[in-house]
């Protein structure tokens, strides 16, 4: 049997964030980030449309990017003191993500985080409060997934919390948000989403239900993504809509180690000045991982499917796999993204020397490597990778070589 799970309402389209005043309850709490919602307004209009829906507002503010363990029981205390029925997350995947696992904290004050990480094992939530999402970047789509990214910075990792209990309630998707984010926002989101869209097209976990979301927000984001970064500001709104097809797709159907990868690199190398941005990593990795996955014959058949229906042409299943990972690293050209780690500045673009020294990339190797492969993710990838040759997957990521094996 498998489980195909949504947020039981989503609101969309421009001004949908009026949807907050249809809310019912008694107390609402706010989870934002460093700034972003306020400085462009959409905080106090949040609050001021609950306020409308006769509750009682407050806010938790100041969520990092790639949010903390700490973070989360912060917000949790928080949460037990101020005793919310409605949890509001805004912004990025980051907010979201730390208010998802403070929900689940909240909700069972007791457990361990080491208890959250365990793959569909959270106890059933909404005995204290139900949970909306407000994304204002066009990629993670956490607003509709059961998902939520937590980084350990003792251990440098990135720790997937997965289950359908933290699938929100609510999910708003209202372009004017996203209409804000600067053009490498754009970049980094919109190829996390491409990648969504492609790993839950190849998972094994893929079905009819999940099929036609990745093939149709594919499609979308071949269409919008360039010229929405190249701020034609018409293609934001669909660019918003494809990145949440791409995660209703991908929190039923899963992903790959194309994501395993990006969660075991990202925070691993911050003692050398910089982390590796989740959606850059994941444009690096991705063309990478189709050739390797292009091995095993099914994986194979579904790439051409997917190169058919973005209407690459090709005469055999080879060369379309050949012409989708040409237009993948066009489109990092494109967007101002590098094609490996030793490539990628502390600044995210591309440059000579990037900031992981080749020296500590390789000393860290093994490790990484053997993360990855335990990785959340793995499991669904359409081809279970050895120790050696992740090592060698992950080389070939940090040098640009070809993938042969
Ligand atoms: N839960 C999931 O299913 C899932 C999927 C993929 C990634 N993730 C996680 O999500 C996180 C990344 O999220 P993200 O890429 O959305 O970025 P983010 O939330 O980390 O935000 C990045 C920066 O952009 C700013 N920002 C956000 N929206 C803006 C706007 N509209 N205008 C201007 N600035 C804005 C933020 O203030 C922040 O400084 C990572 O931790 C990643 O691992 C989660
Ligand atoms: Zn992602």
């Amino acid at each position: 049997m498998a489980r195909f799970t949504l947020p039981r309402d989503l609101y969309h389209g421009k001004g949908s964030l009026e949807a907050l005043k249809t809310f019912q309850g008694k107390k609402a709490i706010i989870c934002v980030g460093g700034g972003s919602m306020k400085r462009f307004g959409f905080l106090d209009k949040a609050v001021s449309y609950l306020k409308e829906a006769g509750m009682e507002v407050q806010l938790f503010e100041g969520i990092e990017p790639d949010p903390s363990v700490e973070t989360v029981m912060k917000g949790a205390q928080a949460m037990l003191d101020f005793e919310p029925d409605w949890i509001i997350a805004m912004g990025g995947g980051s907010p979201i993500d730390a208010a998802k696992a403070m929900w689940i904290k909240y909700e069972y004050p007791d457990i361990t985080f080491e208890e959250m990480c365990k793959v569909f094992g959270i106890p059933s939530l909404r005995k204290k409060a139900h949970f909306c999402a407000i994304s204002s970047t066009s990629g993670t789509a956490t607003e509709v997934t059961a998902f939520s990214i937590i980084t350990d910075y003792q251990k440098g990792i990135k720790y997937p919390i997965a289950d359908f209990e933290i699938t929100p309630d609510v999910a708003i998707v209202d372009p004017d948000l996203a209409e804000t984010m600067p053009k490498k926002l754009v970049a980094h989101t919109g190829m996390d989403a491409i990648t969504h869209a492609i790993e839950a097209y190849v998972s094994t976990a893929n079905c009819d239900f999940t099929d036609p979301l990745a093939l149709h927000a594919i499609k979308m984001i071949q269409k919008s993504l360039v010229a929405s970064y190249n701020e034609d500001m018409s293609m934001r709104a669909p660019m918003h809509n494809a990145q949440c097809l791409a995660g209703m797709a991908f929190s039923n159907a899963l992903l790959g180690i194309v994501h395993s990868m990006a969660h075991k690199t990202g925070a691993v190398f911050a003692d050398h000045g910089a982390h590796i941005i989740h959606g850059a990593a994941n444009a690096m990795y991705l063309p990478k991982v189709i050739a390797f996955n292009a091995k095993d014959a099914t994986a194979k058949k579904r790439y051409g499917e997917i190169a058919d229906f973005m209407g690459l042409g090709g005469a055999n299943d080879d060369e379309k796999v050949k012409l989708l990972i040409d237009y993948l690293r066009k489109m990092n050209d494109d967007l101002n993204i590098p094609h490996c780690i030793k490539q990628y500045g502390a600044d995210s673009y591309p440059c000579e020397q990037g900031f992981v020294p080749e020296e500590v990339f390789l000393e860290r190797l093994p490790e990484i490597a053997k993360n990855a492969i335990g990785d959340a993710c793995t499991g669904s990838n359409p081809r279970q990778p050895s120790q050696e040759e992740m090592e060698k997957l992950l080389k070939c990521c940090y040098y640009d070589t070809e993938v042969d094996f």
